[in-house]
């Protein structure tokens, strides 16, 4: 496995689509989940320095806190709540460009203002959500969401 990560300094989409088949070779070397849940979030943080990445997983019926990027998070969410448990029950990508505007949304941190949240499936259902928070309003859109649902593919094997 490399040691560093190779970052793109071009556009949004160039640097997903840097960080993409650096992602697919790190997690092809280890079956271990919560290794590769470590590293995706570490590889997604140095490449965009998000305010907060990381993940959730399906455990004892709601979403339990996985590994991440980021300040402290809150551990447990129950399904429909918040944007990451609404992602989980709709069963879609969430795009939240103002958090304050989202009703029910969950504030781990005050300094978040805008928020993605991608599900996880493996065999059919939902296994769990990566979830990446900016202190930036408005900082995610197709883009993200398209190299975010391809990251959120190629972890689910493990996950
Ligand atoms: N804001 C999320 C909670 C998780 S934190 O952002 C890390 C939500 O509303 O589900």
């Amino acid at each position: 496995m490399a040691e560093h990560l190779i970052i793109h300094t071009g556009d949004k989409a160039e640097r997903y689509a840097a960080l993409l088949p650096q992602l697919e070779a790190i997690v092809a070397a280890e079956p271990d989940g919560i290794a590769n849940m470590s590293n995706v979030a570490a590889c997604l943080w140095e490449t965009f320095r998000f305010w907060w990445v990381g993940f959730y997983r399906v455990k004892e019926g709601m979403l339990i806190l996985g590994p991440f990027q980021g300040p402290l998070a809150c551990t447990r969410i129950r399904k429909g709540r918040g944007v990451c448990g609404t992602a989980w029950a709709e069963a879609r990508t969430i795009v939240v460009p103002d958090v304050e505007q989202f009703p029910g949304h969950i504030a781990c941190s005050s300094a978040s203002r805008s928020e993605i949240v991608v599900p996880i499936m493996r065999d059919g259902e939902i296994v769990g959500v990566l979830d990446v928070d900016s202190e930036r309003l408005n900082a995610f859109d197709e883009t993200d969401a398209l190299w975010l649902e391809r990251v959120a593919a190629l972890i689910a094997p493990s996950f």
